[in-house]
């Protein structure tokens, strides 16, 4: 796949394990004490080969610069099965780059090809770096509304 930037050629693939320590570097949940612990679990369950759940990376020659997770969920909270994305990042050095746009389409291929019509995601109010990014593939407020209170 290209990017928007000619000069620079990136690659999505499914995410190996060993990319788990360069996605560490960036990920900005990790960096804010996240540890190795959460991304193991987190390819165990979405690095394997089933098909409702996919990992993605973005690479650029050898360099991991960013990742996508995603998976097919059905009939929570009454819903249609729709494809939910869960984790996105892209390396601070290289955003505004179309890498998360490249990851966002080849998610939303996937989904496609899994037989769903809707994508979803949830974002926290104040990230304005996932509301613009987003916004910009066209996402909006959908019809149900997050519920919560401290236990
Ligand atoms: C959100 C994020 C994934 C976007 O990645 P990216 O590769 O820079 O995104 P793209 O280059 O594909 O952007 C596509 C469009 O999104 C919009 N956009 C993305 N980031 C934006 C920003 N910071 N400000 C304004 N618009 C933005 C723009 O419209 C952009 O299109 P343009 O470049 O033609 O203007 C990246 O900024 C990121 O990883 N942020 C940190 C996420 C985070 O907070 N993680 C921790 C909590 S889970």
């Amino acid at each position: 796949m290209s990017s928007k930037n000619a000069q620079v050629s990136y690659g999505i693939r499914k995410a190996k394990e060993s990319d788990l320590p360069a996605i560490m570097t960036f990920d900005e949940r990790s960096n804010k004490g996240s540890n190795p612990r959460y991304w193991q679990e987190m390819f165990a369950r979405y690095g394997d080969e089933e098909s409702k759940q996919l990992f993605l990376v973005c690479e650029e020659g050898p360099e991991i610069v960013g990742f996508i997770i995603g998976e097919v969920r059905d009939w929570e909270f009454g819903s249609h099965p729709c494809g939910w994305i869960f984790a996105l990042g892209v390396r601070p050095d290289v955003r505004l780059g179309g890498i998360a746009t490249q990851l966002y389409d080849a998610m939303c291929d996937f989904f496609k090809t899994a037989g769903v019509t809707k994508v979803r995601t949830m974002v926290y109010r104040k990230n304005h770096d996932f509301h613009s990014f987003f916004r910009s593939q066209g996402m909006m407020a959908g019809p149900f509304v997050q519920l919560e209170r401290d236990l």
